[in-house]
């Protein structure tokens, strides 16, 4: 009984405590009513796309210039070792919106393809899986997705949006379903995996191959079925087929589109004013929702390939096309700032920004360079093992209780933000599956000096290529590679051809004995330490396997989101505004831009 009297007066004395506040704040009428949630931060979430860790001013680029990002880490705290779960677009951010490895959703490949190539693909994040953003929308906060999603749309229906970030803990969406790619650029080569196209134009090829038989076996009468179903499957098969043929130019119309929760806004999109769209709408998220609590992940399309860029930024850099790139996204993200700041939010807002992997080093025209660049650190997107393909510019902002122009040099993963919003949202995590996460809090305001992993380990693909270890007394950090790709011609950071180095197969070397490298004195992956040098490599190895053998055993088999029946491109899951395979619209279009 004692224990619910107090609790009934506690309750009571918090609500005259209220009322008294709500009377001060109508009588001085400078406080908003919404005062009761004031522990709740609002959290904004920036992830830029394809940037490298060495682009910014803050982690030493001094002559890009990204001044407003430098800015945030000045007021607030800078991750020197911030890791990516995964060096690929989808893959990176399922890990990123769950707090889990990919593998454990299914959002990580074994076969080659190792990102979703359609927006009629069937795979994504599955259902039973909980973003963060699903938690906090629990936690009474507005939710919403701007920019680039690349988690799945459809699973079985064009419009049964089963992958679709309002399924998945948003309120609101509006951006791009899938990610940009050279194909949404009328005059750029395409990117779209080329062994796929080869694989569905045989398919078409077989299909057509099909109707002919059909209609020759009418013809002579081998075959007894109705001149008019004859008639509707050859149609429909000319028409599939005549449309991929006409290609590849459609590509442009099935990908490259933007959405506004369900509906197709535009389709293709107009890559020019794309940039000036995402911040219109990012700015007015956070004015409607400026009485908080919300949860904003503006999801950059800047700076993939093909790096269309504004007049105003065109030309104006020292490192052409992508600098110019850079240094637009960089001007975004300071507008969306300034959009907090306004609104007097600036210093209830946990204000984030990352990438979601390193820098991409095949991307290149000719001898111009079209990716990121990751400093000191050796390999780029695509490559898990390597610190350049993981390692991420990493900045918490939150003035008044997180310290200023702190850095701190512990590892950290992108999959921490997922505990940390969730715990400063008065959350719980799942206790139903692994959570690879750990909440940065501690670390952040200062509490704790090390991180909480002790382990990292680095997934290419479904494939573990590497595991990091940082030794909890002496600070030291170790990395051992299992796999690593085989870069062509040796040493030069970049795998052979154009395409992404892979993960599993003829392309890469298994170590045994694994490489080691010293982490804390090599940063840059340059020496690795010979099996025969004495008794410390040997234990490094020795400890940080069987780290490897007890994580393997968290793994279990999930439905594989990325396998090619899942990848392939399904007529009937075209995201389609107009008449299908057409499909095209511009509901958004402006008049007043261009
Ligand atoms: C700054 O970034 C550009 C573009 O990625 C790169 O070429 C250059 O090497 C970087 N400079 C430094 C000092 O890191
Ligand atoms: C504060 O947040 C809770 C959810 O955690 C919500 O139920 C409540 O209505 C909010 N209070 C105000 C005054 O908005
Ligand atoms: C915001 O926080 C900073 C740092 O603690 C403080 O100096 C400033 O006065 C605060 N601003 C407001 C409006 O509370
Ligand atoms: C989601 O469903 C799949 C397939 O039924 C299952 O293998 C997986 O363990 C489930 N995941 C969670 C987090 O429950």
């Amino acid at each position: 009984m004692a224990p619910t009297v107090q609790r009934r007066r506690a309750a009571h004395a918090a609500r005259d405590s209220l009322n008294l506040l709500l009377i001060m704040c109508l009588l001085l009428k400078t406080c908003e009513l919404k005062s009761a949630n004031t522990s709740k931060p609002n959290i904004l979430l920036i992830m830029a796309d394809d940037l490298g860790i060495g682009d910014l001013g803050c982690y030493g680029n001094d002559t890009l210039r990204t001044p407003n990002i430098d800015r945030l880490a000045e007021e607030g705290v800078r991750l020197t070792q911030h890791l990516a779960a995964a060096p690929l677009c989808t893959p990176s951010r399922a890990a990123f919106l769950t707090g889990r490895h990919a593998f454990r959703s299914g959002m990580d490949a074994t076969d080659r393809y190792r990102a979703l190539q359609w927006n009629a693909g069937s795979g994504g994040l599955p259902q039973n899986e909980t973003t963060f953003a699903r938690i906090l929308q629990g936690q009474g906060y507005t939710t919403g997705l701007i920019g680039k999603w690349h988690q799945g749309v459809n699973c079985a229906s064009r419009n049964d949006h089963c992958h679709h970030p309002l399924h998945h803990g948003f309120d609101y969406f509006y951006g791009m379903p899938f990610t940009l790619v050279n194909d949404c650029h009328p005059d750029r080569p395409p990117s779209l995996d080329s062994g796929l196209r080869a694989r569905l134009w045989l398919y078409t090829q077989i299909m057509a191959l099909g109707v002919l038989t059909i209609v020759a076996g009418k013809a002579c009468r081998l075959i007894s079925i109705s001149w008019k179903l004859v008639l509707s499957v050859a149609t429909l098969v000319l028409l599939f087929f005549t449309s991929w043929y006409a290609s590849f130019g459609f590509v442009r119309r099935w990908n490259c589109i933007l959405m506004r929760n369900h509906e197709v806004t535009e389709q293709p999109m107009v890559l020019e004013r794309a940039a000036s769209l995402v911040l219109k709408e990012a700015v007015s998220f956070i004015a409607r929702n400026k009485q908080g609590p919300f949860l904003l992940f503006v999801s950059l399309l800047h700076v993939h390939i093909p790096l269309v860029t504004t007049e105003r930024f065109l030309g104006k850099s020292r490192h052409g096309l992508y600098g110019d790139n850079v240094e637009e996204m960089d001007w975004l993200v300071g507008e969306i700032l300034n959009a907090v700041e306004e609104h007097g939010l600036k210093n209830t807002t946990l204000t984030y920004f990352t990438s979601d992997h390193g820098g991409h080093l095949q991307a290149r025209d000719g001898h111009v360079q079209l990716g990121g660049w990751n400093g000191i650190y050796r390999g780029g997107k695509g490559m898990a093992g390597w610190e350049g393909g993981i390692r991420v510019p990493g900045i918490f902002r939150w003035p008044g209780v997180l310290p200023a122009g702190h850095v701190i040099h512990e590892p950290t993963s992108l999959m921490d933000v997922f505990p940390t919003v969730v715990q400063l949202a008065g959350g719980q995590v799942p206790q139903d599956r692994v959570i690879d996460g750990r909440s940065l809090l501690p670390l952040l305001r200062g509490d704790a000096e090390r991180s909480a992993h002790e382990f990292l380990f680095h997934y290419c693909g479904q494939y573990l290529h590497a595991a990091r270890w940082h030794e909890k007394d002496s600070g030291r950090l170790w990395k051992v590679h299992y796999t690593t790709p085989d870069f062509h011609p040796e040493g030069a950071g970049a795998c052979r051809g154009s395409s992404m180095c892979p993960c599993s197969g003829a392309g890469v070397t298994h170590h045994d004995p694994p490489l080691l490298f010293d982490l804390s004195g090599d940063p840059s992956e340059a020496r690795p330490l010979s099996p025969d040098a004495g008794p410390v490599y040997r234990e490094v190895v020795a400890r940080v396997g069987r780290a490897v053998r007890e994580h393997r055993r968290s793994v279990r088999p999930v439905p594989e989101q990325l396998s090619f029946q899942n990848v392939a491109w399904k007529p009937w899951l075209q995201p389609c505004c107009g008449p299908f395979p057409f499909c095209a619209c511009s509901r958004d279009a402006d008049p007043g831009e261009t």
